[in-house]
């Protein structure tokens, strides 16, 4: 346990985010019919719900192309005022193809809008976001997600692939980490 906090009991159980994650799949494999596309997994948040979203579309027929990518983001003091840059390289080409990007969670925004616009920069015909998490309140720029699992309030979440300093990514369940200090 991470001193000074404690986790709350589930926000949401792991039964109930495979339900969600098969209506999001559902959806999915509707609007994208037999139409070839990709999967661009955000890491390392989304491996998670990626791993389970994929096997969700395998079930209904649907075999995207999968990649990754990493950003990485600083100078958080204000979310305008951070810079989200890219870490690590998509490795499949994406010039002329239909993408899906899968994150855990859209916050502030930054690195989804950092994502899409550099995957149109690159050539993409169509890029969709698909997020396990909608902490709408935290938004500071106008980003929406085409799919979304689960709105939230803003409270930090870890388990089922987020972490609090690369812990708790195990974790079946969806839970806040909560500070033992008040605010
Ligand atoms: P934004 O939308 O702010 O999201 O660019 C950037 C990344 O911040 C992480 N994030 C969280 N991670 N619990 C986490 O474990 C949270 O409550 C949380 N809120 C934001 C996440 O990695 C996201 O991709």
């Amino acid at each position: 346990m991470t001193t000074g906090s404690h986790l709350s009991p589930p926000l949401f159980t792991a039964p109930e985010i495979q339900q969600r994650v098969d209506c999001l799949a559902d959806d999915i494999a509707r609007d994208y019919g037999p139409a070839d596309f990709s999967v661009v997994s955000v890491l390392k948040g989304g491996f998670v719900f990626t791993a389970d979203l994929i096997r969700a579309l395998a079930r209904r027929g649907v075999h995207p192309v999968v990649d990754f990518v990493t950003f990485s983001s600083y100078g958080a003091s204000t979310v305008s005022s951070r810079n989200v840059t890219l870490e690590r390289e998509f490795s499949l080409p994406v010039t002329g193809r239909r993408i899906l990007l899968v994150d855990d969670i859209l916050d502030s925004g930054l690195t989804l809008n950092a994502a899409k616009k550099l995957l149109y920069d690159r050539g993409a015909l169509d890029v969709r976001v698909c997020v396990l998490l909608d902490k709408k309140a935290r938004r500071g720029i106008p980003m929406t997600a085409n799919y979304t699992g689960f709105h939230i309030d803003n409270v930090f979440v870890v388990g089922y692939g987020l972490d609090f300093d690369n812990r708790y990514r195990e974790l079946p369940d969806l839970v806040a980490l909560i500070s033992d200090t008040p605010a």
